[in-house]
């Protein structure tokens, strides 16, 4: 019988006989794989791992200071932190076709991972948290979507000229395995039961032309929802939930004038593998509150829809 701290002692003891004296860098994105295999590897070989945390500025709200506090904090990992907030915008600046935001997210990442681990003197490894249903999945067909995604946290994006050798110390693991030994690590039970985040993050949840403005009020439209969602208990029941952008305004009323402010959708799925999911049923109850709170407390916001679709035909994510 394998335990958690089995598996752990194993993989600590296979770590330090790969990599031995080198130094490892990995890229941190606050997402369950990646942070397990820096606890781990952290757990391994202490400060020969460098991890880089890019913040594109299409994180939720407090991401970026929760992931610090986490790891460099709390946990002693080295953690660059690379403010590019601004050169994300700038990139997405009138761009609104899915696919293309998509590509340039994620070529920025790896440019500006790249420009952060040249300056990592002799570091030789590159850690990944591919976990096993991703080398399934790559093995296989795949599909537009997950196959972009996958690129761009893979060193198949990154430069050839970096030669970096890959550690995987997740690679033989499926999701619950990675979720216990992430506590057994001691990593918050929240952030390793945390709902899945795409890696464009709120590029693809802010439609069409991403705006930091949209992308400020989604952020505090979705801290509130996922909040009530945790209190009421039911996020642990939802296989992924979230808010999205809507760009279009609608007219309301707030005392005695008119409004004509913006539309905030509220998704939630359940669904074994992704690839199909019914939305979830949440309590009328719920929703009234839930949507009170957003238009009382975002300024911009004056109006809250519930997507009721199943996916196929729609897709879980709106882009
Ligand atoms: P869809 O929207 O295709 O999403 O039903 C299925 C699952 O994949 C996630 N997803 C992504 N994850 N980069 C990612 O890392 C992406 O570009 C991306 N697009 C979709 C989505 O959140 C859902 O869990």
């Amino acid at each position: 019988q394998w335990t958690p701290g089995h598996i752990i002692e194993d993989a600590v003891n296979r770590i330090r006989e790969q990599v031995g004296r080198e130094r490892v860098i990995l890229g941190l994105s606050g997402g369950v794989d990646s942070s397990v295999a820096a606890a781990l590897i952290q757990r391994a070989i202490g400060d020969q791992l460098v991890c880089v945390f890019v913040d594109n500025g299409l994180l939720r709200l407090d991401e970026g200071d929760q992931v610090m506090r986490t790891f460099a904090q709390n946990m002693g990992v080295n953690v660059i932190r690379v403010n590019a907030q601004d050169r994300f915008m700038t990139a997405l600046e009138g761009v609104e076709d899915p696919e293309r935001k998509r590509k340039i997210i994620g070529n920025l990442f790896v440019e500006i991972f790249e420009e952060e681990s040249v300056r990592i003197e002799d570091a030789t490894w590159l850690a990944q948290g591919t976990i096993y249903p991703d080398v399934i999945e790559s093995a296989g067909a795949k599909t537009g979507k997950a196959h972009n995604i996958k690129s761009h946290h893979n060193v198949g994006g990154l430069p050839e000229h970096m030669k970096l050798k890959l550690l995987e110390p997740l690679r033989e693991l499926f999701k619950d395995e990675v979720r216990a030994i992430g506590e057994e690590l001691g990593l918050p039970h929240q952030m390793v039961y945390r709902h899945p985040f795409p890696g464009p993050g709120l590029g693809v949840r802010i439609l069409g032309e991403v705006k930091k403005e949209y992308a400020d009020i989604l952020r505090r439209a979705d801290a509130i929802y996922i909040e009530e969602l945790y209190r009421t208990g039911h996020y642990d029941k939802i296989s992924q939930a979230f808010a999205v952008f809507l760009p279009v305004r609608s007219v309301g009323v707030m005392g005695d004038g008119r409004t004509y402010e913006y539309v905030i959708a509220l998704r939630a799925v359940e669904t074994r593998d992704f690839m199909t999911a019914g939305w979830y049923p949440l309590p009328y109850a719920e929703m009234a509150h839930i949507s009170g709170r957003i238009i009382n407390e975002v300024k911009g916001v004056n109006r809250v829809v519930y997507d009721i679709s199943s996916k196929p035909p729609a897709t879980i994510e709106w882009e």
